[in-house]
C-alpha cells in the first residue's frame, strides 16, 4: 500500500480512539426535548427533528445530498428528477421550519442543478435574500460540457428582521493603485506590515475559497466536505456570539466545528457514523485550536494573498497535525 505523503494532513479516525470518540455522541432523543442539545447526534435527521423545541435556531445551514447519484460511505443517494427533488426538499423544510427563530437566516446549499428547486421550496417559505455563488476551483473535466466547479449557497431569512454583520466579513484585499488623499494619506486603504490592503464589501460571488484538500489540516476522508473558512464567512455575517445553529446533514462536521471556534452554539446531526466520529474529532481538537484557515485576527484572506508572518508561523507549529 503506497504511504501517504508526510504532508497529507488529512484526519483519520484510528479504530482505538472509536469507543471513546462514540461515547461523546449525543444520547439519541427519545421524548420531545426542551431545549436544544448540543453536539453532534448519529442519527437520520428525519426521526429526531419532530422532537426538538419550536424557534430555538438562529441559523440554520442546510447541505443536503445534491440531485446527483453519489456515494456518502455505504449509502448512495440517487439522483431524482427536478419534481421529486423539489418535494423532498420541500419536505425537509417542512419539518425544520418549526425549529426556527422569527429572526433565523437559512443557508441552503446546491448546485445549478438543484438551485430551481432550492428557489421554489425555499420561496414558499422564507424571504430569499441572495444566491451565493461559490468558485470552489476543484471540478471534474467534461469532455462534451463544461466543467462544472461552482456551487449555490441560497440565502434565506424566516422575517423581515434578521442578523447581517456585514463589518465581521469584509474581505481584505491587496490594493493595485494606491491612491492618496490631498493629505498624502491613504485613501480607503490601510498599510498593514506585509502589504496594502483593502477591506472590501463581501460579494455574492465567492471566489476565494478552495474545498478542502489534503494539505489542510482540516480535511476528512468526507467526499462533499465544505471548508471552514466558506462557514466562517457564512456564520459571522448570519449569527452573534452565543446564537445557536442547526446542522441536520452535518457530514463531517465543518459548520459545528467553525460554530465552536466562533462562540456559538450547535446542534449537528448525521447519519453515517464514520463521518460522526471525524466530526467529533475534529471538536476535540477545536478545544485547543481555534484557527480556521484564511482567517485570521477578524480579517477574511483573498486567496493566495500572504497573511501576516505570525500566523503562517503559528501554523507551521500546528501543535494537531495528524
Ligand atoms: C453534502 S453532505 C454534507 C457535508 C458537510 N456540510 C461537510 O462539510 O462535511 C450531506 C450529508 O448528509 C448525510 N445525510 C444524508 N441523508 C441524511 C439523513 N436523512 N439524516 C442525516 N444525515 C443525512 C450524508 O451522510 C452526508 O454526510
Amino acid at each position: 500500500m503506497p504511504q501517504p505523503s508526510p504532508r497529507n494532513k488529512t484526519l483519520r479516525v484510528d479504530p482505538e480512539e472509536r469507543p471513546s470518540l462514540g461515547r461523546a455522541l449525543l444520547p439519541t432523543p427519545q421524548h420531545p426535548l426542551n431545549a436544544l442539545p448540543e453536539g453532534i447526534l448519529h442519527a437520520r435527521a428525519e426521526t429526531v427533528l419532530p422532537l426538538l423545541p419550536k424557534s430555538a435556531v438562529n441559523l440554520l445551514f442546510l447541505d443536503p445530498p445534491y440531485n446527483l447519484t453519489k456515494k456518502f460511505g455505504p449509502e448512495t443517494f440517487p439522483r431524482q428528477s427536478t419534481e421529486d427533488y423539489t418535494a423532498w426538499l420541500d419536505a425537509w423544510l417542512e419539518m425544520l421550519t418549526p425549529l426556527l427563530h422569527p429572526q433565523a437566516s437559512i443557508y441552503l446549499c446546491g448546485d445549478w442543478r438543484t438551485s430551481p428547486s432550492i428557489h421554489a421550496a425555499a420561496s414558499r417559505r422564507f424571504f430569499l435574500r441572495n444566491r451565493i455563488t461559490w468558485e470552489r476551483e476543484k471540478g471534474r473535466g467534461a469532455r462534451n460540457n463544461w466543467k462544472n466547479n461552482s456551487e449555490d449557497i441560497w440565502f434565506c431569512t424566516m422575517g423581515r428582521q434578521y442578523t447581517f454583520n456585514v463589518d465581521a466579513v469584509k474581505t481584505r484585499r491587496r490594493v493595485i493603485a494606491p491612491y492618496r488623499d490631498p493629505n498624502g494619506a491613504p485613501k480607503d486603504w490601510q498599510d498593514t506590515g506585509p502589504g496594502r490592503y483593502r477591506d472590501t464589501h463581501p460579494a455574492n460571488l465567492w471566489n476565494d475559497i478552495t474545498i478542502p484538500f489534503w494539505s489542510m489540516a482540516e480535511n476528512t476522508d468526507h467526499p462533499t466536505q465544505k471548508s471552514e473558512k466558506l462557514l466562517a464567512r457564512l456564520i459571522l455575517a448570519s449569527s452573534n456570539p452565543g446564537d445557536t445553529i442547526l446542522d441536520p446533514f452535518a457530514g463531517s462536521g465543518a459548520a459545528c466545528v467553525v460554530a465552536q471556534k466562533l462562540g456559538r452554539h450547535y446542534l449537528g446531526i448525521e447519519c453515517n457514523e464514520d463521518y460522526c466520529l471525524a466530526a467529533l474529532k475534529r471538536l476535540r481538537h477545536a478545544d485547543t485550536d481555534t484557527r480556521i484557515q484564511g482567517y485570521h485576527e477578524g480579517v477574511f484572506w483573498d486567496r493566495n494573498s500572504k497573511e501576516p508572518q505570525t500566523a503562517a508561523k503559528s501554523r507551521r507549529k500546528a501543535p494537531h497535525g495528524d
